[in-house]
């Protein structure tokens, strides 16, 4: 017997060791860690179970029946993150560059399984060379079984992505259905096709970094929603971001005891808005002085930076917040912020996660980019989501609410179950300016009377209280109150239970 047990430990330290001590060390050298070093930092310490240690692949041309590294170039398992169970794969760089091979895939589809039969999220570090070469379509095939889990995994359990070196071809395609993606700056890169390629097909030269690198895709694309300065940044960070998920779509985000208390006032807040309407301020500045011990996680902050998303906590409940930014493009939806809030909403209402709205926002984006480009349907995706959306939703319009934009923000009539409004708020089809040069055309040559009419339009439009009229606004409250008053809808909405009526799936403008 203790041969055997021997024996078992000498298997599991030739595991252990992946790819050899040569690729560990030149792991180092990159300012990576290994698989397992990761895991260790993103799990409570002593709670990871491996599963599968014994894999080997199957795998016999180009010489690879000799060379079978137990664990195949991953390493997967469950443990805990602040005592929740979560399932976790870590690619090992050092065991043939963490390509997939078909027994690599079967692993991280084994604890995609076991995660969606208990109820609990899946974290997947990534750091491979793609497609393992020498296995062909036994590889491809394994990608897509893992794509598959994903779809079916999605809106059931959370699934996160951290990438932590290459994922490149088709392995950016998992991380991609996954509901949130991390990167590590500097040593991680996505993208469909390399440089190489890039530069044959399109004759573009580009770097790795620049095509896909971390501050291309938090930035430009917006693929990926936060970059961290280096692994244990990254991880540490990932641990946070887990505590505001629940487990599973049954039930609801941990509460995390705060001695903020929820009626706290904040004077500050009465003299935010400044009182040129023209002029912008900063939107996470009520967003900090309102939730949780100003402690706000905001995800894709450097990209379509004009709406601002992120989770946080009123009164110990995780809330996630969608809020346009006047401070840029006036807080104008485009595109970009129409996607980037759209995917962020359906994400909370996936996850019972309520939503918070705040709301300056002078209507979409002109322009023929917008139209050219879509803006049609990419702003219909967030009216859609808002609309389909059941938890609980909060509004709070701090200013602007105009024109269709309006709609959208989560008003009345898309099921805000509380609809708040600042007495500064101006609720109207546009700007008193451009209203009155549209219906008083005629006197467009004489500007003392056109001066006379904005200020008439002005007083009775640009205000909350003819929405107030129609119920539309639940109440008119004062800034300083706004937490408070926030604190209070969500104690009221806590059993809230609304459902959609049944169907296959919706068809959202894609
Ligand atoms: N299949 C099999 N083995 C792979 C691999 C793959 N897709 N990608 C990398 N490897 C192996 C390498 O052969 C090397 O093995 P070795 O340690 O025994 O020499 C090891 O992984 C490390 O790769 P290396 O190229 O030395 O690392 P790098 O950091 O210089 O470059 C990549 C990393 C990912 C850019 C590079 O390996 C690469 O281009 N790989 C192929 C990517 C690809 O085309 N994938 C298939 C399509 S999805």
């Amino acid at each position: 017997m203790h041969d055997i047990i021997q024996q078992l430990e000498e298997r599991r330290q030739r595991a252990r060791l992946g790819g050899g001590q040569k690729r560990i060390d030149a792991q180092h050298a990159k300012g990576k860690l290994t698989a397992r070093e990761r895991l260790e930092l993103l799990l409570d310490e002593g709670t990871f179970e491996e599963w599968d240690m014994f894999v080997e692949h199957r795998s016999h041309d180009f010489g690879m029946a000799e060379n079978r590294p137990p664990g195949d170039g991953v390493v997967t398992g469950y443990g805990m993150i602040n005592g929740r169970l979560v399932f976790v794969f870590s690619q090992d760089f050092t065991v043939f560059g963490g390509a997939l091979s078909e027994a690599h895939a079967e692993k991280i589809c084994k604890v995609m399984d076991q995660a969606m039969k208990v109820g609990a999220p899946v974290i997947g570090l990534n750091d491979s060379g793609g497609a393992r070469i020498q296995e062909g379509v036994a590889s491809l095939g394994g990608y897509a079984e893992v794509f598959q889990r994903n779809v079916m995994a999605s809106g059931v359990v959370p699934q996160i992505s951290l990438i932590m070196g290459p994922c490149a071809g088709g392995a950016v395609y998992s991380p991609a259905m996954t509901d949130f993606i991390f990167m590590v700056k500097d040593s991680s890169y996505m993208f469909v096709t390399g440089p190489d390629v890039v530069k044959t097909v399109t004759h573009e030269e580009v770097s790795a970094e620049d095509l896909g690198g971390a501050l291309t895709h938090t930035t430009r694309s917006g693929v990926a929603d936060l970059a961290f300065e280096n692994d244990v940044d990254a991880l540490a960070m990932l641990r946070r971001f887990f505590n505001y998920l629940p487990l599973n779509n049954r039930e609801r985000a941990p509460t995390r005891p705060s001695d903020d208390p929820p009626d706290r006032s904040d004077l500050s807040l009465d003299s935010l808005v400044p009182d040129n309407p023209n002029l912008p301020y900063d939107i996470k500045e009520l967003i900090v002085k309102v939730v949780d011990d100003g402690d706000f996680f905001e995800l894709q902050p450097d990209h379509a930076k004009n709406i601002v998303v992120g989770f946080a906590r009123m009164d110990g409940h995780a809330v996630g917040i969608v809020a346009n930014q006047p401070l840029v493009l006036a807080g104008c939806l485009d595109i970009r912020s129409s996607i980037k809030a759209a995917r962020f909403v359906r994400f909370c209402d996936a996850f019972n996660i309520p939503v918070l709205t705040f709301v300056d926002v002078p209507g979409f984006m002109p322009g023929t980019a917008q139209e050219y480009g879509g803006i049609i349907k990419h702003g219909a995706k967030l009216l859609y989501a808002y609309a389909e959306c059941t938890v609980p939703k909060i509004t709070v319009i701090t200013r602007k609410a105009y024109g269709g934009a309006y709609d959208v923000m989560s008003s009345k009539h898309l099921r805000g179950d509380v609809n708040f409004a600042w007495p500064n708020a101006e609720i109207a089809v546009m700007g008193a300016k451009g209203a009155v040069e549209i219906i008083f055309r005629e006197d467009k040559n004489d500007p003392a009377k056109l001066a006379a009419r904005e200020a008439e339009y002005k007083q009775r439009f640009a205000n909350p209280f003819i929405a107030g009229a129609r119920g539309y606004i639940d109440d008119v409250i004062q800034p300083h109150e706004t937490r408070k008053r926030i604190c209070r809808s969500l104690v009221m909405l806590r059993d809230k239970k609304l459902e959609n009526p049944w169907r296959k799936h919706g068809n959202i403008p894609l």
